[in-house]
């Protein structure tokens, strides 16, 4: 199975959760395959920061990480054969790379932020959608998942974007019950080359663990987190 993390848009979290749900196929036993399609290779960073940081014991799992750009469609297609999961990083921009990886993949996860700017793009996204969905003649399983969302109770951000993306793009795109916090822990296990998962006892953050975990289960098994 092959899932593409993507958008058109930079620094919504496209690393980030293509890195966390890598790491946790890995702790589930999956045998798993990172591609990183983005010329900054930022998922290449964080696997190979894995390497050296993943404990004196490889008690983590390693992640082996491929960077491919240009025609990358027939190579991950192919590479598929030989994992259970390939996970596919996408830079922020409309590229040959995203366009391709889109043709090809089984779901794909566009992260997007509370913000008007990552709304906005969704647009786009609906639109680019529709046209590698003709192109291959099904439609894209994409699913847009909130990321970086407020940790602070008060604020109803998030709820107010969710309702706005039922509204306007529920055609499009399918909405993940999970969403991710903007969290501490979530940027010391990137650093780290971990996923907020395998953090030791000092830096662990339950809730960060827990979302992480949600977003894991919701993606690669269809199960909602109860409220
Ligand atoms: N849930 C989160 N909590 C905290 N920081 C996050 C979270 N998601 C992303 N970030 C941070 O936001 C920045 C952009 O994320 P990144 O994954 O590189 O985005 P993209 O790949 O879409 O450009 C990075 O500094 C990353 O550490
Ligand atoms: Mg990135």
């Amino acid at each position: 199975m092959i899932y593409l993390i993507g958008s058109e848009k930079g620094g919504t979290g496209k690393t980030t959760l293509a890195t966390h749900l890598a790491a946790m196929c890995a702790v589930s036993g999956k045998e798993v395959l990172l591609v990183d399609t983005d010329k900054q290779e930022s998922a290449t960073f964080w696997a190979n920061t894995r390497a050296v940081t993943r404990g004196e014991k490889n008690q983590r799992p390693d992640i082996t990480c491929v960077t491919k750009t240009g025609k990358v469609g027939h190579d991950i297609a192919r590479l598929a054969e030989k994992f259970d999961v390939v996970i596919v990083d996408a830079g922020g921009r409309d590229s040959v790379e995203l366009r391709q990886a889109m043709a090809v993949c089984d779901y794909m996860l566009i992260p997007v932020r509370p913000s008007q700017y990552d709304i906005w793009s969704l647009n786009h996204m609906a639109i680019l959608t529709q046209e590698v969905a003709e192109k291959v003649g099904t439609k894209i399983n994409a699913h847009v998942v909130l990321n970086s969302c407020s940790t602070h109770r008060s604020v109803k951000e998030s709820d107010e974007v969710r309702a706005l993306l039922m509204a306007d793009y529920a055609s499009d795109f399918g909405l993940l019950d999970t969403q991710v916090g903007e969290r501490i822990a979530v940027r010391r296990a990137t650093r780290d080359g971990l996923c907020t998962v395998e953090l030791d006892k000092a830096h662990a953050d339950p809730k960060a663990r827990d979302e992480m975990q949600q977003l894991y289960q919701e993606v690669f098994h269809g199960i909602r987190p109860t409220a």
